[in-house]
């Protein structure tokens, strides 16, 4: 088997520091409101883990789960593997994300959060990547903008691997583009 490379993107160094802005910006924007982190599964872990550290009003953590990749690339289809636990009804709810790609992941569940009746829906995303998008979003927060690429580390995965990595590195697979 050929190894793949990993080309470095964002050092772990810009990922705290542009938590750390996202985070004071979330606490100045919702105080006075009652608000729930919801963290996407499950490739939102670390940088949840991280931006709620960065977060210092009250607020409740969820997750939801959903999953939609096969090694790189999007099967369409989306499976929710976990529901949330708390009450959405009148809270307002800041979605946690990964990376938004195609948004077709996103966009299904803003249609299904939305039924909840929550009283305020945004987005909060590590990456936002445009190339491939699909579903127009509205994303409030993103720490980082890329054109394209295949990314792996700190929570982001291929196959379910390199999640552990410290900072987000390019997958160079055989076949890829020099
Ligand atoms: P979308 O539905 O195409 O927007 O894909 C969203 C989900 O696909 C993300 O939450 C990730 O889990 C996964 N994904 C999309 N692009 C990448 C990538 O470059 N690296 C790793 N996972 C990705
Ligand atoms: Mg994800």
């Amino acid at each position: 088997m050929i190894m793949p490379d990993f080309i470095p993107v964002i050092s772990r160094k810009d990922i705290h520091a542009r938590t750390r802005e996202i985070g004071k910006q979330i606490t100045k924007d919702y105080k006075g409101k009652d608000l729930i982190l919801v963290g996407i599964l499950k490739g939102a872990f670390i940088f949840m883990a991280d931006l709620c550290r960065q977060i210092s009003i009250d607020h409740e953590i969820d997750f939801i789960g959903a999953s939609s990749y096969e090694g790189t690339s999007s099967t369409g289809q989306i499976v929710f593997t976990k529901q949330p636990d708390l009450e959405f009804k009148n809270r307002d709810i800041l979605l946690v994300e990964d990376i938004v790609d195609t948004g077709n992941t996103l966009c299904k569940i803003i249609n299904f959060i939305d039924l909840l009746n929550p009283k305020s829906l945004n987005i909060c995303t590590l990456i936002d990547k445009h190339e491939r998008r699909k579903c127009k979003i509205d994303v409030r927060y993103a720490c980082f903008s890329l054109e394209k690429g295949f990314i792996v580390g700190y929570g982001l995965d291929y196959n379910e691997k390199y999640r552990n990595m410290p900072a987000i590195y390019d997958l160079q697979t055989e076949g890829d583009a020099p």
